[in-house]
Formats: structure tokens, C-alpha cells, sequence
């Protein structure tokens, strides 16, 4: 992020010319994304209202929230796939309304959404990805010797709907990543993924971090919370809760994420 706007990430920007190649300075506590006051409504409906929140460089976020809390509409803002209504999203520096092409060099997205062609192979899948994200030919190649270790050989012939689902979510990871993002975006990866298969899957997101990649996986599953090093627990599109777990019951009293939950909906709720 440029110097002057660590600590402000909604300083004026400056022009894109003074960020080379948008890189940026580094530095443990630099934010790489700061919203402010994002808002969306549907109509009359208002989906997402009013949230501001920062991520640092490296942090692993976990977006905690019921079904239709807000989470695939937020993600969708920060990726630049819907206009806000209202607010403001500054990625590395760059203002997402402005600057959009030079955000989406350095941001993977993984959809909720199955987003990977079923009649394809993994491989033509990455193939195919590859392609259209325009990697070299040597690139596509090395790409697939990659998939071709992360699979079994009995995996590799079929096509991507006969895959179980933790594979098949580990290609659309692996799809995601093939431009090597700095920002990852994860929407609801362990849906439908049995407990054993969510924990291999978070073990690559950590493996994702030790890269120094940063992440926002959203869930509606409360036991990912110990996952993640930050929660941002979303409601009614509000943000009820942002902090790191053990801080967050601490703070209120709680014993579990579970009951931390429940008490932060109610006081929302009565609010
Ligand atoms: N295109 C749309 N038009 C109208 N309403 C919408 C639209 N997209 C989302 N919504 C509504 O906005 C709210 C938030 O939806 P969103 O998909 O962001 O929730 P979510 O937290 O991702 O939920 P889930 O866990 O079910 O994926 C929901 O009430 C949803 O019905
Ligand atoms: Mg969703």
C-alpha cells in the first residue's frame, strides 16, 4: 500500500503511476483491504448496511453468518462483481470504484456458487481457467503437472461432477489461485464437505498463509471460527462482531462460539 495511506486507507489516492506495479510498502500491520460504510441494498431491501472493516496483510479472516446475513453480497462488492449502493472499498491501496483492473491483477476469487465447468475434466478445467486469465503456454503446462500431483491418478480422467466434493472444491481452489493472488476471497468453501475434508481444506488455506497470502473464507459453520486468526460475524448485514476469537469471548463473556453467537445476535437484535 502506498506509504501515506497505511494508517488511512481512504487518503486521496494517488495516481496509479506512483504505486509501481502496485507495490507496496510491507510491514506487519499494513492493511490491504479497508471498507467503509458499504452498503447494497435489493429495492426497498437492504442486504448489506453501513459495514466498515480492515484486514492486514496475512490475516486469515473467517466470515461468520446465518444464511442470508450479507456474506456472498459483501464478497461480491469487494471483488468488484456488484456496485455498492453506497460506501467505500480500498484494496492495496487502490479505490475499487476507480481502480478496479489494477485490484483484480492481484485478487482470486472462489464463488459460492459451483463455478468450475461438471462436463469437464480437472484438467480441461485448468486448462480452460488458465487460458482465459492469460497464462503462457509453459505456465498452463507446469500448472497442470501441479493438479496432476495434487490428485490421485484414478481422479484425473474424470470429469469434475464425479469428483467427491472436498476434491472437487480443492480444484476450484486451485483454480483460483493459478494467477498467484495476494488476496483471496473464498466464498463458503466447505459447504456440502464432510468435517474431515473442511479440515484438509483448511490446512491448504494455512499453507496459503505461511505464502503470505491474505484470506476472507466466509462460513455459516460456527466450528471454522477457531480456524481463522480474525472473526467478522455478520447479521442482517450488519457486522455484530470483529475480532480474534479468543479476544471476542473473553471480551463478553462467553464460553463458546456458540454462545458468543447467539449473545451477539440477541444484543443486535434488541439493540
Ligand atoms: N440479487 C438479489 N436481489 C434481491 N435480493 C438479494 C439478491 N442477492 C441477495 N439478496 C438478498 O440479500 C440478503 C443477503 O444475501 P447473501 O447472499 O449476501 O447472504 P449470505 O450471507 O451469503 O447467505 P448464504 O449463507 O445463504 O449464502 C438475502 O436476504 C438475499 O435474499
Ligand atoms: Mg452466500
Amino acid at each position: 500500500m502506498p506509504a501515506d495511506r497505511i494508517n488511512n486507507p481512504f487518503a486521496p489516492v494517488a495516481s496509479p503511476e506512483s504505486i509501481p506495479g502496485g507495490k507496496l510498502v510491507q510491514g506487519r500491520e499494513e492493511i490491504v483491504v479497508a471498507v467503509q460504510e458499504l452498503t447494497r441494498k435489493f429495492g426497498q431491501f437492504t442486504a448489506v448496511d453501513g459495514i466498515n472493516f480492515t484486514i492486514k496483510r496475512g490475516e486469515i479472516i473467517g466470515f461468520l453468518g446465518p444464511n442470508g446475513a450479507g456474506k456472498t453480497t459483501t464478497i461480491k462488492m469487494l471483488t468488484g462483481l456488484l456496485r455498492p449502493t453506497a460506501g467505500e472499498i480500498s484494496i492495496l491501496g487502490y479505490d475499487l470504484r476507480r481502480e478496479l483492473r489494477q485490484i483484480k491483477k492481484h485478487i482470486g476469487y472462489m464463488s459460492q456458487k459451483f463455478s468450475l465447468y461438471p462436463l469437464l475434466t480437472a484438467e480441461e478445467n485448468v486448462e480452460f481457467f488458465a487460458g482465459i486469465s492469460g497464462l503462457s503456454t509453459s505456465a498452463i503446462k507446469h500448472k497442470k503437472q501441479e493438479l496432476s500431483r495434487l490428485l490421485t491418478p484414478s481422479l484425473l480422467p474424470l470429469k469434475v461432477a464425479d469428483l467427491p466434493p472436498g476434491i472437487k472444491q480443492k480444484v476450484a481452489l486451485f483454480t483460483c489461485l493459478l494467477t498467484d493472488p495476494e488476496i483471496i476471497f473464498l466464498d463458503e468453501p466447505t459447504s456440502g464437505v464432510d468435517p474431515e475434508m473442511r479440515r484438509n481444506f483448511w490446512s491448504l488455506i494455512y499453507e496459503l498463509k505461511t505464502k503470505g497470502k491474505t484470506l476472507l473464507v466466509s462460513t455459516h459453520n460456527l466450528d471454522e471460527a477457531e480456524y481463522a486468526d480474525r472473526l467478522l460475524i455478520i447479521h442482517q448485514g450488519k457486522i455484530i462482531l470483529d475480532g480474534p476469537l479468543a479476544q471476542l469471548l473473553q471480551q463478553k463473556g462467553a464460553s463458546t462460539i456458540e454462545e458468543l453467537f447467539k449473545q451477539a445476535i440477541i444484543n443486535h437484535e434488541t439493540s
